[in-house]
């Protein structure tokens, strides 16, 4: 076993830490630590006066431990018992260098450690305290788990069976694109890791093999063509990371990789899920006793290498399991906290990733119309758009879309701008139109976000469109007045159709949330959006400090955001009129404003709806003038 490993026994007390710890040190040749010899005098003192200690008194002890952790890993290590209960706690016993450190938790039901503690000799069980063990323990999340249901001698054998492998700290199937680079990041934080990839002959070939001899530091990573060697290869109980295609794909490894699989390991997809497919695999894999995560990660390729945002839903379990990896590799916020967090159960995680993706359509919709307008009615060059968007940025509006729209129009090849030369075809893989659908099914308005993914069909129907505008022959008109104004102007249309975007999509959050009792922060998830993700920006930034003080709100009645949204508006409402006016489309604009409109309008034009329902199918309809609980039909023929 390697040298400098601190082996970290945690439990309820009654679990036998200090018998194993002591057997285990003894057959490992190194020095045994009880956790409970490192008090300070202060929580000595507390507890010899009858008082029990809380979680302030505890982070010093924690603290000192994890230093003298250090001291161990330098020389030959040793073992510790320490009950270690609440994750925070082992947070704070691995934060100086949690490499290593093997986690051994000793597993016993209630009345299991009960009847243990009372076949003691000369032991007083006390059930309360025993009770209030178990409610505190969180966990295991990490390392191997041990059933303390045999004799300390088979305790410690299989304790040493499970270690004495060179056995990869998690696994990763799937090295496409983003399973590389999430990979890479994995190295990079130090974990020891397992990869699989499919052998597709002529097609997939040996890609495992050739990504292990590409890592400069490759003795930390094992690459695998064969399941079951690549499941055997892991630690248990095991995190495992699906990187594959989203569908079809996903269900086959799940299928593959089942009967090798055992009892508490956790399956994470880190794939673009649909969240209704993550509830049901979810539900097959708990009756075998396998943790299922689907996590949304965000930020593309280089969001995979370098830090992605991460949305993670399923049990508590299975993210007490597996959260320490994500967390451990997601971006950091301003404050250094990882941009990934418990989202919620079942399969909320995807359907968080999913409602990103389609604020992300329609952010990327209306910076395509503002490029628009600037270029064919203002008739800017790329390069003064990108001039413009740069000025933005400092005006409290940057994002990476903005950044990167900036960046894409500064591209040349040649002579030309390289943006004249990509057909106006946008492609999608679909999260934009199944955000639509969730919206159907919970009633919801997503007028932007259902307008961005027509927007991009209509891109798609290429052929017809040149048909009808050479059948047309319509006009475009250009600006005649100050474009200074009209920039200022779009500017601002631009900041109130975001903000518009963003509160209709935390909209359907929110009543997905009541809906399917999620029970979701909107807070925690802006906060989580404001790095790493496709969708972060200044605006994200000011919407997670909005959120915080009260999540059951609506961005639009916020005081702050109804402030600058009350000054703008006329800014959105003026720059859609004067583009539809001199013939362009703006389809996300205009259902920004249109939205806007009717958000707030007390009185809505729906009583000629209700009222022609009536007519011809008798559908009813309630009265302004009487109690909201009787309906009418009317014959409304004269
Ligand atoms: C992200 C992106 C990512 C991917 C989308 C693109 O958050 O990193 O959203 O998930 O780029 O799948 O979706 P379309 O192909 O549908 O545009």
């Amino acid at each position: 076993m390697s040298k400098g490993i601190v082996y970290i026994i945690y439990g309820v007390s009654g679990s036998g830490k200090t018998t194993i710890g002591k057997k285990l040190a003894k057959d490992l040749d190194i020095p045994f630590f009880d956790a409970d010899d490192f008090h300070p005098e202060s929580n000595i003192k507390k507890m010899s006066d009858g008082f029990p200690l809380d979680d302030t008194d505890r982070e010093p002890w924690l603290q000192k431990i994890a230093n003298e952790i250090k001291v161990w890993n330098t020389k030959n290590g040793a073992v510790l018992a320490c009950s270690a209960l609440k994750i925070k706690y082992r947070k704070t016993l691995g934060s100086i260098d949690e490499k290593y450190i093997k986690w051994i938790f000793l597993e016993g039901s209630y009345d299991m450690i009960s009847k243990r503690m009372q076949a003691r000799k000369n032991h007083f069980f006390k059930k309360e305290m025993l009770v209030s063990q178990f409610e505190t323990l969180e966990g295991p999340e990490k390392g191997i788990v041990i059933t303390v249901d045999k004799s300390s001698d088979e305790i410690v054998n299989e304790i040493k069976s499970k270690l004495d492998t060179n056995r990869s700290q998690l696994g990763l199937i799937g090295l496409g694109v983003m399973g590389k680079s999430l990979a890479k990041n994995l190295l990079s934080k130090n974990f020891t890791l397992s990869v699989y990839n499919r052998q597709v002959d002529d097609y997939e070939v040996d890609i495992a093999k050739k990504f292990v001899k590409e890592q400069p530091d490759n003795h930390m990573v094992l690459g695998f063509d064969n399941l079951k060697s690549f499941v055997d290869s892991i630690e248990q109980p095991r995190t495992i990371i699906l990187m594959v295609n989203a569908g079809k794909p996903v269900d086959v490894v799940i299928e593959a990789l089942v009967p090798f699989l055992s009892k508490d390991d956790c399956v994470v997809d880190g794939g673009n899920s649909h969240y209704k497919s993550t509830l049901e695999r979810s539900d097959r894999l708990i009756d075998k006793g396998i943790h299922f995560l689907g996590a949304g990660i965000s930020g593309g390729e280089e969001g995979a290498l370098k830090g992605p945002s991460i949305m993670p839903g399923g049990s508590k379990k299975a993210y007490n399991r597996s959260g320490n990896f994500l967390e451990a590799i997601a971006a950091r916020d301003k404050a250094n906290n990882p941009c990934c967090e418990y989202i919620g159960p079942e399969g909320s995680g995807h359907y968080v990733k999913m409602v990103h993706n389609g604020i992300e359509y329609a952010e990327m919709q209306l910076l395509a119309e503002t490029y628009h307008v600037l270029r064919f009615y203002a008739k800017k060059n790329p390069d003064q758009i990108a001039a413009i968007f740069n000025i933005w940025r400092n005006n409290g509006l940057d994002s990476y879309l903005l950044e990167i729209t900036a960046d894409i129009l500064l591209k040349k090849e040649g002579d030309d701008f390289l943006i004249d030369k990509v057909l106006d075809k946008a492609g999608q893989k679909g999260t934009g139109g199944w955000s639509t659908n969730a919206a159907l099914e919970v009633g919801m308005p997503l007028s932007t976000i259902s307008e961005s993914v027509m927007a991009r069909n209509i891109s798609g129907i290429k052929s017809k469109r040149v048909e009808a505008s050479e059948k047309y022959q319509l006009k475009t008109y250009s600006i005649s007045s100050n474009d200074t104004i009209f920039i200022e102007n779009l500017e601002k249309a631009f900041r109130t159709a975001s903000v518009i975007n963003h509160h209709i999509g935390f909209e359907l959050i929110k009543e997905a949330s009541n809906e399917y009792n999620w029970e979701l922060n909107l807070s925690k998830i802006a906060r989580i959006w404001t790095n790493g993700c496709i969708i972060r920006s200044d605006l994200m930034e000011q919407i997670w400090k909005l959120f915080l003080n009260d999540n059951d709100t609506s961005l639009l009645l916020l005081p702050d955001i109804i402030i600058t949204v009350k000054s703008d508006i006329h800014s959105l409402t003026e720059t859609v009129a004067a583009g539809l006016t001199s013939g362009f489309s703006l389809p996300v604009f205009s259902a920004a404003a249109n939205y806007f409109l009717a958000y707030t309008s007390a009185q809505s034009s729906a009583n000629i709806i209700q009222a022609q329902r009536d007519y011809f199918g008798a559908h009813t309809y309630q009265r302004v003038d009487t109690s909201l609980d009787e309906y009418f039909h009317t014959n409304w023929k004269h």
